[in-house]
C-alpha cells in the first residue's frame, strides 16, 4: 500500500519491543541477544519475521480464547501487524531523533526481606539439564505479613525455571542443621516425596511434627514480581525454610556458579487472607489411569476434583514434562455451566508459566474441576527424550525420562465481590 504512512521505528515499533521482548532480550538477560534499540533489533529482524507469525516469541502458551491471563507476554495481532510492516517495508530508522534506546535495564525494586542460597551452586560445564533442590533456612526479628515476592536467578543463563515453597517448622527444629541440597539423579527418585524432603533436609520436629507449607509459587525468565492485593498475601514465619524445590538448570557449555534468591515485599497492612494453594495429580487406581505410556502412543490423562467450597482462583499452573502435548482445565459448576481455566494447545517444557488470572475466578461449591492432558510418545514427536520411544513412567519427581501431569492452583476462601477484584 503505497499510500500508507510509513511505520515509525522511534514512534512505534520501538515501544512494542521494549514492552514485549526487550524484558528478556537486554545485555546480560534471560534470552541469547538484547533488543533494546535500532542497532540491536535491525540485525535480528531476519528471525524476527519468523517468529513472529509463528507465535514462539514472546513465549505464552496460553490459549487466550479459551482464558486469558493478567501479563499477557504475547503480541497483539496489531502489534504483529506493525512490526512485520516495519520490516518489510526495509526496517529503516527514522531521521528524528536516533538515540532512544532502554534507559534502565529490568531490575526488581529492591526487596525488603531477601532469603539467598547459603552458598553458590556450582554447575559444571556438561550437555546435561540439571535439577536441583535447594533449601534456605531462615530466622528473622519477626513474622512479617507478605504482600509481593520476586524470584531472583543468580545466573541469568543457568537458570531455566524454578519451583519454591515456604516452610514454618516446629520450634525444636535447628533450621540450619542439615544439608544445603541435593540433586535429582535417576537413582534419586523416590527423593521426591515431600516427607522424605522434610527428613533430608532436617525439618521435622522431636515429636514428628511436620513443616506447615506458607506458600508455594514458580518463576520462570520473563516472570515479574507478583504482588497481591491489599490485604492478600502471606504470612513469613520467624523461622522457617524456604526449599527452591525444583531449580532446573539449562546445559552449560561452561561452569557456571548459581547463586538465586527470593525477594519479599513487606505489607503495611495485615494479611487477612492468606493464599492457600493445592496441588493436584491422578493417582492409581484411578479410572482410566495407568501409571505408564506405552512406546508409540498417544495417551490422555485426566484430573478430576470437586470442590466442596466456595474459592476464588488466583494463580494456575499446568505442569507436564517432555512429551505432552495438551493440557486443559476447566471447572463445571452443579448448574452445568463450564468455567474455563487453562488450555495450553502446543505444551512446551521450556515455557510453564504460572498463570495469573486478571481478576479472581470463583468456583462455586459442589464444582467439579476437569483437567486432560494428552501426551505423544512417538517418534513423530520432536521433543521425544527416546529414540525409539520407550514406555514412560508417571512419577512425581523431575527427570526427563519420565513424565507427570499436576495442577497447582492458589487460591483463597470465597468471598463476596472477589470475581471484581483485579489481580493485573
Ligand atoms: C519471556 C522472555 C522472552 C520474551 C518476552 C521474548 N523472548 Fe525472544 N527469546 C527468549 C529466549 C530465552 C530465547 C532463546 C531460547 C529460545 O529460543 O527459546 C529467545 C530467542 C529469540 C529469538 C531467536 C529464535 C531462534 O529460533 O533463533 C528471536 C528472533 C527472538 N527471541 C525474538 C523475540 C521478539 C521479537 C520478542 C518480542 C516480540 C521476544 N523475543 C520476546 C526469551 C524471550
Amino acid at each position: 500500500m503505497a499510500w500508507a504512512q510509513p511505520v515509525s521505528f522511534n514512534k512505534e515499533v520501538l515501544p512494542v519491543i521494549l514492552k514485549k521482548c526487550a524484558t528478556c532480550h537486554y545485555q546480560n538477560g534471560y534470552a541469547p541477544f538484547a533488543l533494546t534499540n535500532y542497532e540491536e533489533v535491525k540485525r535480528h529482524t531476519k528471525e524476527m519475521s519468523i517468529v513472529i507469525p509463528n507465535n514462539s516469541m514472546p513465549p505464552w502458551k496460553a490459549d487466550a480464547s479459551f482464558r486469558d491471563f493478567a501479563a499477557n507476554r504475547s503480541l497483539s495481532n496489531a502489534e504483529k501487524e506493525l512490526i512485520l510492516s516495519w520490516i518489510k517495508s526495509g526496517a529503516t530508522q527514522d531521521v528524528s531523533d536516533s538515540k532512544i534506546t532502554l534507559s534502565k535495564p529490568f531490575k526488581p525494586e529492591k526487596p525488603d526481606i531477601l532469603l539467598k542460597m547459603n552458598k553458590p551452586y556450582l554447575l559444571k560445564a556438561s550437555n546435561l539439564n540439571t535439577y536441583i533442590s535447594y533449601k534456605i533456612p531462615f530466622e528473622l526479628d519477626s513474622n512479617y505479613a507478605i504482600s509481593g515476592i520476586q524470584f531472583i536467578p543468580g545466573s541469568k543463563i543457568a537458570v531455566h525455571h524454578a519451583s519454591y515453597q515456604i516452610y514454618e517448622v516446629a520450634d525444636d527444629v535447628d533450621v540450619f542443621a542439615g544439608p544445603d541440597y541435593f540433586t535429582y539423579k535417576e537413582d534419586s527418585l523416590n527423593r521426591v516425596d515431600d516427607t522424605r524432603d522434610f527428613n533430608y533436609f532436617n525439618m521435622v520436629g522431636e515429636s514428628g511434627v511436620l513443616p506447615k507449607e506458607r506458600y508455594h509459587g514458580g518463576w520462570l525468565p520473563g516472570t515479574e514480581k507478583i504482588v497481591f492485593p491489599p490485604g492478600i498475601g502471606f504470612n513469613l514465619p520467624k523461622r522457617g525454610v524456604l526449599i527452591i524445590r525444583s531449580l532446573h538448570y539449562s546445559p552449560s557449555p561452561i561452569d557456571v556458579y548459581d547463586q538465586s534468591a527470593l525477594g519479599f515485599y513487606v505489607s503495611k497492612m495485615p494479611i487477612s487472607r492468606p493464599v492457600g494453594f493445592a496441588a493436584f495429580q491422578p493417582r492409581n487406581p484411578s479410572p482410566g489411569f495407568s501409571w505408564t505410556i506405552a512406546a508409540d502412543t498417544i495417551y490422555r490423562a485426566h484430573l478430576n476434583v470437586k470442590f466442596n467450597n466456595d474459592v476464588s482462583l488466583l494463580f494456575i499452573n499446568p505442569h507436564m514434562h517432555l512429551i505432552g502435548k495438551t493440557f486443559k482445565a476447566m471447572a463445571i459448576t452443579p448448574n452445568a455451566d463450564t468455567i474455563p481455566l487453562v488450555h495450553i494447545a502446543d505444551w512446551d517444557f521450556n515455557w510453564q508459566d504460572f498463570y495469573r488470572y486478571k481478576k479472581m475466578v470463583k468456583i462455586p461449591t459442589g464444582s467439579v474441576l476437569h483437567a486432560e492432558a494428552t501426551y505423544d510418545n512417538t517418534n513423530q514427536n520432536p521433543f521425544n527424550p527416546n529414540y525409539p520411544a520407550k514406555s514412560m513412567p508417571f512419577e512425581t519427581g523431575m527427570n526427563e525420562s519420565n513424565e507427570m501431569m499436576r495442577l497447582v492452583i492458589l487460591y483463597l476462601p470465597y468471598l463476596i465481590g472477589d470475581e471484581n477484584i483485579s489481580l493485573e
